[in-house]
């Protein structure tokens, strides 16, 4: 099992620079260290750690070359357990930033963060799925420094950056974090935006396609889900070219389609649910110019009907933010093409936002009077081996007022998986570094890959106080 580190060495004074690892929180012991790696143009450095223990809570930290660590910050994470594994994720989309882009981006900094961040600690989630709008810059300029100028701003925010160095982070972007709003493939800044994704991810590694200007999906599988993020901005006809009942207002390319298509039969294949990182609401009125799914109808439906032909409805789940709502559709909705299970959870700082809809339940928009939520989702994922996986979604509001925890939505359903596998014959952890889309046939033996990489977007090092003023953020 691999953890994979991005971190952001400010005044980089030495050529080479290594991540340890510890089980202790004082590092008494050096469990495991990095190979050497050294800062790019932006100050960034890539570091990959291998050999860790399953069901392990492991401290880690950056040093110099020599070994003498360069502060005293130290992230930590949960490794997944091997076996038949059950297991609790976090996710939700859309945090306030300033939105000029440039130096000095300001990033949300409300005690959301820290509530996420104490689930971390806690071991009671060990992974997040962030599902965009990470910041609002808006950037139409194709500048890869200003992108990064903005993911500083989000990783310099006290309780962001302590957070996301508690807690390994998938992300993909929508609208806000990748170009001006309702981007499409004709961002002006397309290329920027993916170029400092390439670089910023700890995970570049398991991205489906490696060219500088390739879109940035990607799957992994953890126990038996397979994670399927696809990016529904970069490759998408700008909203309104064609109209939505018209096959050429495309979201995916024909590659992101066929392979988000064969990463599907995969999961099929290889007995496990698949769970669709999808940042758009997908239950929506069918209408001409909108920027979710129901602008774009056409190629909604070529999705609904493979997934008809193949018989996987009842294995998959959709996971959703863009909405600043929480959300649940049991795939009753008239307006869900599929009747797929959908859970929407956003926004982590945002104003109050219903989208799309009807749903089963919400939105739900707990905002206190003020116009603004902070909200967030815990998927639960719990697989007893048998046929089917049990799937519970809660919506976890935090009021605007005395900053305490409730649940809004909390809903369980079954997903299938398919043949069921005990716990005594599964396998032992694996070690492979990014999830296979070739796997065994049905009825072959079963495969449990545990966390096929464990990643941090980021850890930031900062030898001087970047922070700027975080109270001017507390009114909202
Ligand atoms: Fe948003």
């Amino acid at each position: 099992m691999t953890i994979n580190i991005t971190a952001k060495i400010l005044n980089a004074s030495d050529n080479f620079y290594i991540a340890q690892c510890s089980i202790f929180n004082n590092f008494s012991i050096i469990n495991l260290t990095s190979s050497a790696a050294s800062v790019d143009n932006f100050n960034l450095a890539k570091f990959q750690i291998s050999n860790l223990l399953p069901n392990t809570k492991y401290y880690v930290r950056i040093c110099y070359s020599n070994g003498v660590p360069i502060d005293n910050y130290v992230g930590s994470f949960k490794t997944p357990v091997s076996g038949v594994y059950s297991f609790k994720l976090g996710f939700a989309s859309c945090s306030f930033s300033s939105s000029v882009p440039g130096p000095g981006v300001t990033a949300s900094n409300q005690i959301i963060y820290d509530r996420i961040a104490q689930k971390a600690i806690n071991n009671e989630i060990d992974l997040f799925l962030h599902l965009g709008d990470m910041h609002y810059s808006d950037i139409s300029t194709n500048n890869e420094a200003l992108f990064h100028q903005s993911y500083d701003g989000v990783f310099n925010a006290p309780r962001q950056n302590n957070c996301w160095k508690n807690l390994p982070m998938y992300y993909m972007w929508d609208d806000h974090d990748y170009g001006p709003n309702d981007g499409s493939k004709l961002n002006p800044s397309r290329n920027a935006a993916i170029a400092a994704y390439r670089r910023r991810v700890p995970y570049s590694s398991i991205l489906a396609k490696n060219g500088n200007t390739d879109s940035p999906y990607y799957s992994f599988v953890r126990g038996r889900a397979r994670f399927i993020v696809t990016d529904i901005r970069s490759e998408r006809e700008e909203k309104g070219t064609y109209p939505s009942t018209d096959s050429r207002q495309q979201v995916l390319s024909p590659d992101q389609k066929s392979w988000f298509f064969s990463e599907m039969l995969a999961a099929k294949n290889n007995s496990q649910i698949i769970v669709w990182v999808n940042t758009k609401p997908w239950i929506s009125s069918t209408g001409d110019g909108k920027d979710d799914w129901g602008g774009y109808h056409a190629a909604r439906l070529e999705i609904v009907d493979f997934i008809n032909q193949n018989n996987l409805r009842d294995r998959i789940v959709i996971l959703s933010g863009d909405m600043h709502a929480l959300a649940f559709d049991d795939g009753s909705s008239i307006n869900n093409y599929g009747s797929l299970k959908v859970c929407h959870a956003a926004a982590l700082d945002q104003q109050a936002r219903p989208k799309g809809g009807p749903y089963t339940l919400g939105p739900i928009t707990n905002d206190s009077g003020t116009g603004w939520v902070t909200q967030y989702g815990v998927i639960e994922i719990n697989d007893t081996g048998n046929t089917s996986i049990n799937i519970n979604f809660k919506g976890i509001v935090v009021s605007k007022i005395d900053f305490t925890e409730s649940i809004a939505i909390d809903v369980s359903f079954d997903l299938i998986a398919g043949i069921p596998i005990s716990s005594s014959s599964s396998s032992s952890s694996s070690s492979s570094s990014s999830s296979s889309s070739s796997g065994s046939s049905e009825g072959a033996d079963q495969q449990i890959l545990c966390g096929s990489i464990v990643s941090f977007i980021n850890v930031c090092h900062n030898k001087q106080n970047l922070f700027v003023n975080p109270l001017s953020f507390l009114y909202k």
